[in-house]
């Protein structure tokens, strides 16, 4: 038998409406100070704040918005934000919006009772974390980061060009409240993008040093629903009941990383996405087929076998190039134009991307040791 850890402690609400609940799981939560964590745009201009704001009128809860999570965080609005819970004696914190506002959220909620900058507990810092931080309902509007069901919050520091993770069990977030109907006003380009990241998402999860018995068939599973389903909503945008399988896929997908971790591809991902500034998804894909070429090399034929079936490969013959062939197709699908050059990198740039990678906590549960070399190597293939 394998050995396994699995823990979860977040309380997870899944279905069409449930946002209109947001307040009242507020007050169930015994909050009297709430602080919005949001983007500047979405939320206002689908109406969504404003109906929200109005719910929250029939409870006595004081409601204060935050909304100035950008695209790519820096750490420093983590910091602007816990300093706001602080100074209101905010008592509950909702993010609300893409994997950014539901980074920060959890970020500030943690903040709010540690000293110095965020950024003092970013990566291998992480465990500097000792007290718990505020109570979190996290309420995604996108099918991709999973941050709500997640114990990793993405930051970047602009000044070093790093984009870098706090990961720790009291980011989990008490309440997720996950709603399909959030996810309806997602543009067109945004959901290939944040589909790709839970694609991408399940496929590390299922390759991991650490994938175990109980993550394995979440992972697959997530990995046959976005295949399957992503091209479906991306030509089909209003359909509730196809996004909601999305989104579904994206839940059980985070579920499964955020216990083996991520590999390779997200390890080379984030630098890209900071020195492209482009989407974390379209940053995957960039990467996503050398990169797998590299790891098929020594994966079970078990392990070849199962990614296969998920996506319509059901025959070990020519498997590992039938594999990277279809999901080549898939990104084809969504419009997704591979090659680093496209996006404003250099080749001078690659080396600078190498020395950044290592620094990532998923380089260290890719399934095939990484070294500069190797990444050297998979970014010029990527290029
Ligand atoms: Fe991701």
């Amino acid at each position: 038998m394998q050995h396994f850890n699995f823990y979860i402690p977040v309380m997870i609400k899944f279905g069409i409406g449930l946002w209109e609940k947001i307040p009242e799981e507020s007050y169930s939560l015994g909050a009297k100070k709430v602080l919005i964590v949001t983007g500047k745009k979405h939320l206002k201009s689908t109406g969504i704040l404003d109906k929200l704001l109005n719910i929250y009128n029939n409870y006595p809860i004081d409601v204060y918005v935050f909304d100035e999570v950008p695209p790519e965080p820096p750490y420093y609005i983590v910091d602007q934000g816990a300093e706001i819970a602080k100074t209101k004696g905010i008592d509950l914190v909702i993010g609300i919006g893409g994997g950014s506002a539901l980074d920060v959220a959890k970020a500030i909620a943690v903040k709010v009772n540690l000293p110095g900058t965020i950024w003092d507990y970013i990566g291998d810092n992480s465990n500097k974390i000792t007290i718990k931080g505020l109570p979190t309902i996290l309420v995604p509007t996108t099918a991709g980061t999973a941050s709500e069901v997640t114990r990793v919050s993405v930051l970047i520091n602009p000044e070093t060009k790093e984009k870098l993770s706090i990961r720790h069990d009291f980011l989990y977030a008490t309440l997720a409240i996950i709603d399909p109907y959030l996810t309806l006003s997602l543009p067109k380009e945004n959901t290939a993008y944040s589909g790709i990241d839970a694609f991408i998402h399940s496929l590390e999860s299922f390759l991991s040093v650490n994938s175990n018995m109980v993550t394995e068939p979440l992972a697959l599973t997530a990995l046959r629903t976005i295949y399957k389903y992503l091209p479906r909503v991306y030509n089909n945008l209003e359909r509730i009941d196809l996004r909601e399988k999305v989104l579904y896929a994206s839940t059980i997908s985070g579920i499964a990383f955020t216990q083996t971790g991520l590999g390779g591809i997200h390890a080379l991902a984030h630098p890209i996405g900071v020195y492209a500034n482009i989407p974390h998804g379209l940053a995957c894909a960039l990467v996503t087929i050398p990169t797998l070429e590299y790891n098929l090399e020594i994966l079970s034929r078990e392990k070849i076998s199962a990614l296969g079936r998920a996506i319509g490969v059901y025959s070990l013959r020519s498997a590992k190039e039938k594999i990277l062939k279809k999901i080549d197709e898939f990104f084809s699908i969504l419009n997704i134009k591979l090659g680093l050059h496209n996006y404003g990198i250099k080749w001078e740039d690659l080396p600078n991307i190498a020395q950044e990678v290592p620094k990532s906590g998923s380089y260290k549960t890719n399934p095939r040791t990484l070294n500069y070399e190797t990444v050297l190597e998979i970014l010029k293939k990527a290029f």
